[in-house]
């Protein structure tokens, strides 16, 4: 009998490691009734013909010198030499649902670290690897990848694109012969590839199917994969890029993957993201001071570069009678930045526009009872600035070569410890200065040649990053960060850690953020998902949309408003202050609930809800995107509800097209409300009336 094999267990999940001769994924997925280490000789394969004469195991870290014929998990050289190596177990110690095992090449001079847990409460699995050089001589890295073995049933991929205003769309393709990869190279997490995808069973769907879901905890460039071995094996493999030469590793030094994040879910998506949400909630998310999330008022589409501090005020005013509980100046208050050619980099407050100072905005922001906001970017430089005529060799760039501008603007080289120092003293000075809660960090532009004294430098700017925000929160700890990067270009797990906020796009036309933040819902719960309401022309996409549709799409996130309210009309005024209540009225259940997810037969309705834990109450919304596929669009069944308890199921506001004659009769409920048990709901549901293109309703259940 053998006795190589951990058990890590959730409630419903588990997973079956062995740990010699090399770390092998056995068994991950439902949890099983009994734990045998000889079990696993169930799964000892035949060897075919004309293969290797050993049935050789993909493992945790595929091994090009066992005879794995996959990318393997660590390729680097030492000087030519040591360049294929093979782990031997040195070490495993297995606490609680948490591992950690040691391996070591004793002719490469290499040790390979571990760690993987499954956290009992979440069922979500972190796993990190490791590689550190004990010889002398620098190891040069060129990939260090996570790997992790998925069953044959595994057919289908969905994963997510995008770009700038467009972001976490998603696509389906078949699990084939040749695979997935997915390569983002843009220098921050990216609009283009978000660092996660999920693969399942055949036609996997939010409330059916079994579904495996990674995320790679990383705002830099990343390589994803999940591909097919002509043995049917199947494997995801996860690692963050580094550009040639840019690791190398002297005796005793060490590089670790970013932390992958994976769940498993014998249900389906909903399932799959209440997991991630609950760990998110538990093991990433740090606030400063646990309160509600305060509704927003930013500034940028309302007044975008033209600051005057008496009617900035005025705006905050509006705002507070709206409701807003934060206010947030946005780009443009700094010295020289007038428009988006020049002064980043020069972090001073603009004393032509602020000639008494910030002082008396923020004491009238405070005044109102509201917290008070600003937007930085430190990571970047205009060529127009102070900074960069006192220190153009300041830049993230190769010496002799052209570094294109992008939006005007250079990144700076942040493992300069020059460049690290002026940026902390700055924004140190600032937070520690003016009365500031909360600070929007920006990053508007991508990473061409980043150079660091003339070697590679992508991976150590991502670090770099980390550890000014670090610093900053230490020396600050009560200040709240975003993370925007032109919108959802840097949204991830390990700047979460630092962030308490996403600005998920800077598109607030209501009709593309459907799918933006259905996208974003996968992995991240409502509360860190920046939702505003934007004037009634969309200034992204010039569309004209209704306050009931912008309010409602706002409603399910982290709301806020972005305009200029003291413009803005009564009505809209009054809009904006309805949402915004009922939003207040429903944040502990939209901030603290399980979010569910639907499938419609209908791909023209977009459907979703938060249930609370103790499913006492929960809010659905139906969003009408375009004309309904057919004159009815039947039942509505209701998941995630107590099939013991019996609701109350009331409409939270008449959708106008109700009185505009697109049904001759309502269902029966709409007008009233109705009771029903939690089992009829999702078994049988409820009738659903006809709403017109561009519309949507909220449907509120409550526990009698
Ligand atoms: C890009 C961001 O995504 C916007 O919200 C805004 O902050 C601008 N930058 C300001 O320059």
């Amino acid at each position: 009998m053998t006795t190589t094999i951990l058990r890590l267990c959730g409630q419903h999940t588990e997973l079956q490691l062995r740990h010699r001769p090399t770390a092998e994924l056995l068994y991950w997925g439902r949890k099983l009734a009994h734990f045998d280490q000889a079990a696993a000789d169930t799964l000892v394969r035949a060897v075919p013909n004309s293969r290797l004469d050993v049935d050789v195991p993909l493992g945790l870290n595929p091994e090009a010198g066992r005879g794995v014929f996959s990318a393997p998990g660590v390729e680097g050289h030492r000087q030519g030499m040591d360049w294929s190596p093979v782990f031997e177990p040195v070490s495993v110690s297995h606490q609680g649902q948490q591992a950690r095992l040691i391996y070591e090449d004793a002719i490469a001079g290499l040790r390979l670290e571990m760690e993987i847990g499954l956290d009992p409460d979440s069922e979500v699995l972190a796993l990190r690897h490791t590689l550190t050089n004990l010889k002398a001589g620098d190891y040069e890295l060129a990939r260090l990848a996570l790997t992790l073995q998925l069953p044959e049933r595994v057919s289908e991929l969905q994963a997510f694109h995008g770009r700038w205003c467009k972001e976490f769309q998603s696509h389906r393709v078949p699990l084939v012969h040749g695979g997935y990869l997915q390569e983002n190279r843009r220098g921050r997490t990216s609009h283009e590839y978000f660092p996660g995808f999920m693969l399942g069973t055949p036609g996997f769907g939010e409330q059916q199917g079994e579904v495996w879901g990674f995320h790679l905890a990383w705002s830099g460039n990343h390589r994803l994969r999940a591909d097919v071995k002509s043995d049917g094996r199947r494997f995801v493999q996860a690692e963050a890029l580094y550009a040639p030469g840019e690791i190398r590793l002297a005796e005793g030094e060490s590089c670790s993957t970013p932390w992958l994040y994976a769940s498993y879910s014998d249900a389906g998506l909903t399932t799959m993201s209440r997991r991630f949400h609950r760990f998110v909630r538990a093991h990433i998310l740090n606030w400063p001071v646990a309160k509600l999330r305060p509704v927003h008022l930013n500034t940028w589409e309302g007044i975008y570069f033209d600051h005057s501090p008496a009617y900035i005020m005025e705006m905050a005013s509006r705002a507070a009678e709206m409701g807003v509980e934060r206010f947030i100046i946005d780009d443009g208050w700094f010295r020289g930045r007038d428009h988006d050619r020049a002064a980043l980099g020069d972090w001073y407050l603009d004393e032509r526009k602020y000639s008494e100072g910030l002082e008396p905005v923020i004491a009238h922001v405070k005044a109102l009872g509201m917290e008070f906001g600003i937007w930085f970017e430190p990571e970047m430089v205009n060529p127009d600035s102070d900074l960069y005529r006192a220190h153009p060799d300041w830049l993230l760039a190769l010496p002799g070569y052209h570094q294109p501008a992008g939006r005007f603007q250079y990144v700076l080289d942040l493992q300069n410890p020059e460049v690290f120092g002026y940026l902390l003293a700055r924004f140190d000075e600032l937070l520690g200065r003016y009365h500031i809660d909360y600070v929007k960090w920006d990053m508007n532009r991508e990473l061409v040649q980043p150079g660091h004294e003339g070697r590679p430098a992508q991976h150590g700017q991502t670090l770099a990053v980390y550890r000014l925000l670090d610093e900053l929160a230490r020396r600050h700890p009560r200040v709240e960060f975003e993370s925007c990067a032109s919108g959802g270009g840097r949204i991830d797990y390990e700047i979460l850690k630092r962030a308490h906020r996403f600005w998920p796009s800077d598109n607030n036309d209501a009709l593309d953020r459907q799918q933006i933040q259905r996208g974003m819902s996968y992995f991240f719960p409502p509360e860190v998902m920046g939702t505003h309401i934007g004037t009634h022309h969309s200034h992204s996409t010039r569309r004209e949309l209704s306050i009931a549709f912008r309010g409602l799409t706002a409603l399910f996130g982290h709301m806020g408003v972005e305009l200029d309210p003291v413009k803005e009309s009564e009505a809209e005024r009054q809009g904006f202050a309805r949402y915004i209540a009922l939003h207040k009225q429903l944040r502990p259940l939209l901030h603290g609930g399980e979010v569910v997810r639907l499938d419609s037969p209908d791909p023209a309705q977009l459907i979703h809800g938060v249930v609370s834990p103790d499913r006492s109450e929960a809010v659905f919304y139906v969003g009408q995107l375009t004309l309904p596929r057919y004159a009815l669009s039947g039942a509505l069944r209701l998941p995630g509800l107590a099939a013991d308890k019996r609701y109350r199921v009331e409409l939270l506001e008449r959708p106008a097209c109700f009185d505009y004659g697109v049904m001759k009769k309502l269902p029966l409920w709409v007008d009233g409300g109705c009771v029903a048990g939690g089992d009829w709901l999702a078994e049988a549901g409820l009738a659903m009336p006809v709403l017109d293109p561009q519309s949507a309703m909220v449907i509120k259940l409550t526990a009698l």
